[in-house]
């Protein structure tokens, strides 16, 4: 989190320096020159050198590249671009542990092909069933210099694509002078059109012929530029990237499934990792709960107004002197923090604590969490070497701990198991990472760090009294050591190419890009990777506190691959209609394409104060979160849910939806964990013919079956919802929807709900009633919502496991299907939930001979059956267990 206006106001005014030069300048460039290519049947390998008078614009020109094809897989090519003679900075297997190549790949086999002209080199990527070009360096002459690597390709106008993130742009990013920055920032506000906390330099693009995906694996800073050619005709692609090499990973997606690539991504950067099923349950968070007294109010009043509170998270209220590893004694004393964690605990409930990285420099006043890391030698260093580098957050002046470092893990894990520990700490169930891109309010070039924090009252003082300490509460892998690249600290301060860091420079409000790690590599590098490195390392300790089994940790910044680790948060955002809707665009990203999918925004906003249609509409929207978290800042009104009637109808309305569908979306995430199936899907992933979906990001898919249409404007209470052809149904009324590829205006949609739509084709196994918590709400009883498509057939899925477990001792996994009246469960029955199947409702019934009925259950007798005729809803009790495959006969 982040707050003080002073700090965003100063940001606001920050100057984007970027480096702006004539396009013809860079196409004017040498190029290279391909010689000595030697091809076998599922790589090449080539030198390329420089093909004429060097143009060296931010930098010489290298004068001989290494170029390495390898067709790793039947879908995936691998183009390396390198320098033939100095080893160069790689995002390290360490953090981005790379796939292994297939070993009976065949170029022959593959669904893309590599080509390429010699002289000058370029290379193109290439469908092979229609030999349609995908990727096109053709006109664009290949640039290598030491700070300054450009790629570009020409694409097809008003190209489609996605990713390329962290954004808040829209979810089809823009191919008008367009600017994607990937520099991990501090983004307070979360502006659009910024870099934010997060660098996912993949993209998918669409087209009605297919999906492909392209990523660069690069944590160096860069803008990627996209942008219509002068005639119109074209889009162009540019990456300009400041250090690192070209290491492009060529996804060919597929021609009729567009959630192909995103599986295919997953199989290189890792499928997510799965959470405890209580994760999905409601979260409550703030900046601002001044003393335990609060806290366990907030926890109170949730019970009290009947909304269900699965998860209490504090911030760094708790800290003293917002040191992390320290509670404050007289504000969060320990045994009163004990109290809470053991109320919530024995309530089923859960509790999380934030941990930023930063540490505070802190030498002779017994911090042991900065004693320690000293005595251990754990900390980001300055150029020299010698002393830390010092950045400056909430405690004042701060050290990082380098992620890099061997000890770090160590040093992390024993500060997290014994501040956490159950016996004496606080007994925490999940990880709220922060700050970690790593953000610094040290503007740069930051001389006097001290200074600086007695400027900003770093750390804050209190504002309000200690409560009565006696006040009731609830009454009511490292190995080969990569060389530095040998720039001065000037060239690692000042890159000739200046991205257009919306922060003013790269080492503003962050670590300094000349800053050292253990094994020589500089931030300069490796800023991109902080906040990742960071997840791993604490998901590490969480782990060790509690061995095999599955923890929560959610972090602000994420590179490549974090979701393999880690959830995360979407920011500081604002309490206004405009984060609102570009919360959407967010999920979808990092759901839809960055494999990140436990993600979330601050439902009605971080910053300045919601209202209370706004913070209506924002839980509804926010119960389709992966992750659903209430949150906000010190300085804003409070937002609990339960602050307005409205509001908490809306929760109780929408949290009773969202626990019902709790495992069709478990089981999606479990398909995801699996083989990186998307939990959440822009329309288009659904119906790729259907040009009118590519561009909104108004609406979505939860999981692939349930279309969510929020309200989108304020004080509105109608929404145009845009239905393609397809059979839908109402959530609420059950009834048939018939899309036609148009809009549908829906009026009269008060502040207490959200506008749903089964999907034709789904069966969704729901829960039967909702519950207070999760744990409550898995010993309810499941029914069956049977949604046939035109074609009258339904299939769905349902997994089951203890919920916990890193690896469940057993698990299950039901196939539904319908088919020919014929309702059929069958799949793997391990997990002894010992749940019971209640209720049938296959909607869009027949009732063309009379009220249809049931001919057979596995033997199991049928209660009763009744037949709605408006809504044509055949509605079936019963009662039979769950954990068995069976058929039941629907016949009309
Ligand atoms: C491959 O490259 C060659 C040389 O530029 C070109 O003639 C050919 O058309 C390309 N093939 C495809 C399918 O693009
Ligand atoms: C492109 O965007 C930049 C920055 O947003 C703006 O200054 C410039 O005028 C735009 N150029 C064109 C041709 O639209
Ligand atoms: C887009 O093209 C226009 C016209 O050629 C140019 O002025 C502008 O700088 C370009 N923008 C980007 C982001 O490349
Ligand atoms: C776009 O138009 C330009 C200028 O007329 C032409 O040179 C170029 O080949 C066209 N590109 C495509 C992709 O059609
Ligand atoms: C640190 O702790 C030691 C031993 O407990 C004590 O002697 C010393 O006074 C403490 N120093 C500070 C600055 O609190
Ligand atoms: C190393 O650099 C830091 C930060 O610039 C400085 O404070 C320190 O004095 C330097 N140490 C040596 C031995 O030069
Ligand atoms: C914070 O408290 C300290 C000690 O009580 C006091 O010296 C300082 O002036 C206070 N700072 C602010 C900004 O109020
Ligand atoms: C650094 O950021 C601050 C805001 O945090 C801004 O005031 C300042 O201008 C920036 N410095 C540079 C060199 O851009
Ligand atoms: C939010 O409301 C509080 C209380 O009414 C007020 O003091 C504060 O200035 C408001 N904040 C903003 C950003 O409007």
């Amino acid at each position: 989190m982040r707050a003080k206006a002073a700090v965003w106001l100063g940001l606001c005014a920050a100057v984007v320096t970027a480096t702006w030069i004539d396009p013809q300048v860079l196409d004017a460039c040498p190029g290279y020159t391909a010689t000595n290519v030697v091809t076998n049947t599922s790589a090449l390998t080539a030198d390329l050198v420089l093909a004429g008078t060097a143009c060296n614009v931010f930098g010489n020109d290298i004068e001989k590249l290494a170029l390495e094809v390898v067709y790793e897989t039947e879908t995936r090519i691998h183009v390396k671009i390198t320098d033939a003679s100095a080893a160069r900075y790689e995002v390290p297997e360490s953090v981005l542990p790379r796939p292994a190549p297939s070993p009976s790949v065949t170029a022959d086999s593959a669904a893309i092909q590599f080509n390429y002209t010699t002289s000058p080199f370029t290379f193109s990527i290439y469908r092979t069933s229609t030999s349609e070009v995908l990727f096109s360096t053709a006109s664009h002459p290949l640039i290598f210099e030491p700070q300054y690597l450009r790629v570009k390709t020409d694409l097809p106008a008003n190209a489609n694509i996605y990713g390329l993130g962290e954004h808040t742009d829209s979810f089809r990013l823009p191919t008008h002078n367009h600017t994607r920055t990937l520099w991990s920032r501090d983004a307070y506000g979360v502006p659009t059109g910024t870099n934010l906390y997060g660098n996912h330099p993949i993209y998918f693009e669409h087209r009605e012929t297919g999906t492909h995906g392209v990523f660069l694996v690069s944590s160096n800073g860069m803008d990627v530029k996209i942008n219509d050619t002068e005639a119109g005709n074209g889009t162009t692609l540019e990456y300009n990237v400041i250090g690192g090499v070209l290491d492009f990973y060529f996804l060919a997606g597929s021609e009729t499934d567009p959630t192909e690539v995103a599986r295919q991504y997953a199989q290189v950067v890792g499928t997510p990792a799965e959470v405890p099923y209580w994760s999905f349950g409601f979260h409550q968070c703030r900046f601002g709960y001044t003393d335990f007294v609060q806290v366990a109010d907030v926890i109170t009043n949730y019970s009290l107004a009947n909304i269900p509170l699965e998860t209490m998270w504090t911030d760094i209220d708790y800290m003293y002197k917002r040191r992390i590893f320290t509670t404050d004694p007289d504000y969060f004393p320990i045994p009163k923090m004990r109290e809470i964690v053991d109320y919530l605990h024995s309530h089923d409930q859960h509790y999380v604590l934030m941990t930023d990285p930063a540490v505070a420099y802190a030498p002779g006043e017994n911090y042991t969490a900065f004693d320690r890391g000293t005595e251990m030698n754990i900390w980001l260093m300055a150029p020299n070497g010698t002393s830390p580098h010092l950045g400056l957050v909430w405690p004042g002046v701060t050290v990082y701990p380098d992620w890099f470092n061997p000890d770090t893990q160590t040093y992390w894990t024993s500060e997290f198991a014994s501040f956490y520990s159950p016996e004496t700490g606080i007994d925490i169930d999940g990880a709220w990472i922060d700050m970690n891109e790593p953000s610094s309010f040290c503007n740069f070039p930051c001389d006097d760090p001290f200074a600086q924090a007695i400027e900003q009252s770093l750390p804050p003082n209190r504002t309000t009294l200690p409560p009565d300490p006696n006040t009731p509460i609830f009454v009511n892998s490292n190995s080969s050591l990569q060389k530095r690249q040998s720039l001065t600290d000037e060239q690692l301060l000042y890159p000739a190419y200046a991205i257009e860091d919306a922060a003013g420079g790269i080492s503003n409000d962050t670590a300094h890009s000349d800053a050292l790690h253990s094994n020589g590599m500089v931030e300069y590098d490796t800023h991109n990777l902080y906040g990742t490195m960071m997840s791993v390392t604490t998901r590490n300790a969480m782990l060790s506190r509690r061995p095999g089994l599955r923890t929560l940790v959610i972090t602000r910044s994420t590179f490549a691959g974090a979701g393999a680790h880690v959830g995360k948060w979407l920011g500081d955002n604002f309490a206004d209609w405009e984060h609102y809707r570009n919360s959407i665009s967010g999920v979808l990203g990092m759901a839809g394409v960055y494999q990140v999918p436990i993600v979330g925004a601050d439902i009605c906003g971080y910053a300045q104060n919601t209202t209370e249609t706004l913070c209506a509409r924002w839980a509804m929207l926010g119960a389709f979160y992966p992750f659903m978290r209430d949150h906000n800042d010190d300085t804003s009104i409070p937002q609990e849910f339960y602050r307005w009637p409205t509001v908490a109808q809306a929760a109780r309305n929408v949290i009773d939806i969202r626990y019902r569908l709790l495992d069709y979306i478990y089981t999606a995430m479990h398909q995801a964990s699996v083989d990186g199936t998307p939990l959440v899907n822009p329309l288009w992933y659904k119906y790729p013919q259907d040009t009118a979906t590519y561009g909104i990001d108004l609406q979505f898919l939860y999981g692939d079956s349930l279309l969510v249409a929020p309200v989108t404007e304020e004080n509105s209470t109608t929404v145009d919802v845009y239905l393609p052809k397809d059979t839908f149904y109402d959530w609420y009324t059950l009834t048939e929807v018939q899309g036609q590829g148009q809009n549908v205006t829906l009026t009269n949609v008060n502040f207490t709900s959200i506008p749903l739509y089964v999907r034709g084709g789904s069966i969704l196994p729901l829960r039967a009633s909702s519950a207070m918590t999760t744990t409550a709400l898995r010993e309810t009883p499941f029914e069956l919502l049977i949604a046939p498509g035109a074609d009258g057939t339904a299939s769905g899925s349902l997994y089951l496991d203890d919920g916990v477990s890193i690896t469940p001792s057993t698990y299950t996994w039901i196939n539904f299907s319908y088919n020919n009246s014929i309702l059929t469960a069958d799949g793997h029955i391990g997990y002894p939930s010992g749940s019971r199947l209640t209720r049938l409702r296959l909607l869009g019934a027949s009732s063309s001979s009379g009220v249809p009925s049931i001919q057979s259950a596995n033997g199991t007798s049928i209660a009763n059956v009744t037949y709605d005729g408006p809504s044509k809803v055949l509605d079936v009790t019963l009662d039979m267990p769950l954990d068995q495959n069976f058929t039941i006969h629907l016949t009309p």
